[in-house]
């Protein structure tokens, strides 16, 4: 007899964003003649820069002669790559991160799923509310019991410090799916928080890039002491439009302790890296090339322009919807907007109304939480184009929704 793992029965029966993809297969296969525009899962739609591209060709010649060739590359990473993480990403910012901090990885999304195999199911985790479903559900997996911190437009998306001890603490800001962001002040309370507690923070960072406003932190390590206390994830996803090409990196800083039952501190980076040794081969040579190549002259310009275009996607979207009569939130230091539903409908009522009469795909904040119920998110990933049409078809249905 093979057990399984019960606590996988106690998940929705599908992936949120799976359960969109099927949902719309079924309206565009009975209206073939409907233009969908997609804004419901993040994915990106402009090809990869040129800096990358070049590098990822000259990376193939090399792995195809005799001296280039590679095989099992660092399961950690290679040492240009952490390098150029620890540089760019860190340095530039003052913040001081060592190359064996930096774990490169296929994704942010397996990074925040793979981190619950280092920490005991007995910890009590907080997560926000509505919530990325990845910290959710792993979580569920591994049987851990769950908090949940409201962040709705009452407490102006900031969640409350939580009023009992927790163990391991979700934070993703610029947050997906609101939109909204921490100021330094505000994270500093989790720091401190997790500092007397004892806790873990896991700091979501992978819509950092998008940040336009100075004063908003990037990085959880602009706090003092958060070496201390916090993980943090970064990804190239939606940065570089790397859905497809799969990087992203975690950052687990030396100084970061774990406790055994008995009471003995243990390094978090060391359990780490025995993890990784184990379950991971690494990413490919000629990603990480690719990845590299992002932190050169040319690929920052390059990139700086595409996320520059997503940030005019997300204002043309924000002020669109306004102009609709919706109210908005997000979308300043962030891909996503987040909207309120209007007229007391539930957020899966207004995704079918959405889809029905506009042909617009986005995602029912009641998919992220119970709090999301609601507001609706749509992404600022879609071409400019589709951009503008979405919004048009919005405005000239708006007595739809007596806004
Ligand atoms: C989202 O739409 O929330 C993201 O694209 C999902 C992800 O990054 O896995």
């Amino acid at each position: 007899m093979s057990w399984i793992n019960e606590n996988f029965l106690k998940l929705q029966e599908s992936y949120l964003f799976s359960t969109i993809a099927k949902k719309v297969e079924r309206f565009t296969k009975e209206h073939p003649d409907q233009k969908v525009i997609k804004l419901g899962i993040g994915d990106v739609t402009k090809p990869i820069v040129p800096a990358c591209v070049e590098a990822m060709h000259k990376a193939v010649e090399e792995v195809g002669t005799k001296e280039g060739f590679r095989g099992y590359g660092p399961e950690q990473g290679y040492g240009f790559l952490r390098k150029a993480i620890v540089e760019n990403d860190y340095k530039a910012r003052g913040i001081e991160i060592e190359e064996e901090e930096v774990f490169i990885s296929d994704g942010a999304k397996c990074d925040c799923g793979n981190i619950v195999d280092i920490f005991a199911p007995n910890n009590k985790v907080a997560i926000t509310d509505p919530v990325y479903p990845v910290y959710l559900d792993t979580n569920i997996m591994s049987g851990r019991e769950i908090m949940y911190l409201p962040v709705t437009a009452e407490n102006n998306f900031v969640p409350a410090l939580p009023k009992e001890k927790v163990d391991m603490i979700y934070l993703c800001f610029p947050n997906n799916p609101t939109g909204t962001v921490l100021s330094k002040e505000e994270l500093k309370k989790w720091v401190d928080y997790a500092k007397e507690n004892q806790s873990i923070i896991l700091y979501d960072s992978a819509y950092e890039a998008f940040i336009t406003e100075r004063e908003i932190p990037h990085s959880i390590y602009e706090i003092e002491g958060a070496k201390e206390v916090a993980i943090e994830f970064r990804s190239y996803s939606k940065t570089a439009g790397f859905t497809g090409i799969r990087c992203a990196y975690v950052v687990v800083p030396k100084a970061l302790k774990g406790y055994t039952k008995t009471g003995k501190k243990v390094s978090l980076n060391q359990l780490w890296n025995r993890r990784t040794c184990t379950k991971f081969n690494g990413v490919s040579y000629i990603v990480q090339r690719a990845a590299e190549a992002i932190y050169t002259k040319e690929g920052k310009k390059q990139i700086q322009e595409s996320i520059k275009a997503y940030l005019e996607n997300a204002k043309i979207m924000k002020d669109g919807l306004e102009e609709a009569g919706f109210t908005v939130y997000g979308g300043v230091n962030s891909p996503y907007v987040w909207l309120k539903v209007p007229n007391g409908m539930s957020s899966w009522e207004f995704f079918d109304q959405f889809l029905e009469e506009v042909n617009i795909v986005g995602t029912p904040g009641s998919g992220f939480g119970k709090q999301g119920e609601g507001y609706f998110r749509l992404t600022a990933f879609a071409t400019k184009e589709n951009t503008i049409e979405a919004m048009k078809r919005i405005k000239s249905k708006k007595a739809n929704w007596k806004l």
